[in-house]
């Protein structure tokens, strides 16, 4: 009897496990903030309370995605480290010229960066096969689709795959999988909430017991003074909108689609980060960007400020037409 005591109880867990899932979205360089908001958390919570199930990632995000799933659970701000050093030899990575140049990129690749270091510093990285549940995201630029690629892939393809997720359209060549051709998932959406959520269902039975928390890198939109922005910052100040909307899009189609589960933290710069919207790969502005994301996780964490509170102050950036 008390065998069968015991085994029912066993179900019984097994049947209401908790899944705590974290999502990282795109942004080049200011994959370094994610990795130190991650440490922060690993740090400052208690225990148990940033051992995630599930990681989830978008380009810069499928990166540090790729490492914290190589991590056994309660090892999470050892992952933020190897993160950290990862975005802090970006520099020798990030802009690889082809033997010809920007020229040959522009005419003959797929990108007009090579990124052939990137190959080689990343595998370096993610050197241990996968042992959380991961889901990194890129968009098949021969039919439009966004897909994901998942953990259970094997080591190689997901891989592949996070290089596909880096693979910003037209700086870096595409990828080929499967007889497609892919780009960066940020090409479509910056945060894919809903895929953490979908793998979370995997352990956890109902949305009461999932747990997410988000990691987003665009800062708030506050008023510049843009008539005297020259064409690249224009066009790079109407992404940071795009992509700033594009985060919280995802997220408030998550939050209708599961009301129940436990949007915990949505964790973004206080400021703006240094670094020209995530191009600059100089240790200065990474090392920035690693200080201000514990100054934003210490902010949200210690103010129990949670993710709600935070996406529905930017409704009117998200719902059309704003007033
Ligand atoms: C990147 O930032 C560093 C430090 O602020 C600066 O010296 C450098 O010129 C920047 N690089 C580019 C390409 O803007
Ligand atoms: C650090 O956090 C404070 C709020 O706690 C904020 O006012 C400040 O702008 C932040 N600094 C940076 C560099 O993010």
């Amino acid at each position: 009897m008390f065998l069968v005591g015991c085994i029912l109880l066993l179900l019984g867990t097994v049947a209401s496990e908790q899944c705590l899932a974290i999502s990282f979205s795109g942004g080049g360089s200011y994959g370094a903030f994610e990795a130190s908001v991650l440490s922060t958390l690993a740090n400052i919570l208690p225990k148990g309370q940033a051992e995630y199930h599930v990681v989830e990632g978008i380009s810069a995000g499928s990166l540090n995605t790729a490492i914290l799933s190589m991590y056994p659970y309660g090892s999470e701000a050892d992952a933020a480290e190897l993160m950290s050093s990862l975005w802090l030899n970006g520099g020798d990575f990030a802009y690889t010229n082809w033997p010809g140049g920007v020229l040959q990129g522009i005419l003959f690749e797929s990108g007009i960066f090579s990124s052939s270091k990137a190959y080689e510093y990343v595998s370096a990285c993610y050197s241990k096969p996968s042992i959380r549940r991961s889901a990194v995201g890129f968009v098949n630029l021969d039919n439009g689709q966004y897909e994901i690629i998942k953990e259970t892939a094997g080591h190689e393809a997901f891989f592949l795959g996070t290089m596909a997720s880096c693979a910003i359209p037209g700086v870096y060549p595409t990828v080929q999988m499967n007889g497609h051709t892919y780009v960066d998932g940020g090409a479509l959406l910056m945060m894919d909430v809903m895929s953490a959520i979908n793998r979370c269902f995997e352990i956890a039975d109902s949305q009461e017991e999932i747990t997410i928390d988000m990691v987003a890198v665009r800062p708030r939109i506050i008023d510049l003074n843009s008539d005297k922005m020259n064409s690249l910052e224009v066009y790079s100040r109407a992404k940071e909108i795009k992509d700033f909307a594009n985060s919280l899009k995802h997220v408030l189609w998550a939050m209708s689609a599961y009301p129940n589960v436990n949007y915990r933290y949505y964790i973004m710069p206080l400021d703006i980060l240094p670094g020209f919207r995530g191009l600059n790969f100089s240790k200065e502005i990474i090392e920035e960007c690693l200080k201000a994301g514990t100054n934003a996780t210490e902010y949200y964490v210690k103010n129990k400020i949670y993710a709600r509170e935070v996406v529905h102050q930017f409704d009117d950036f998200t719902i059309y037409p704003s007033n």
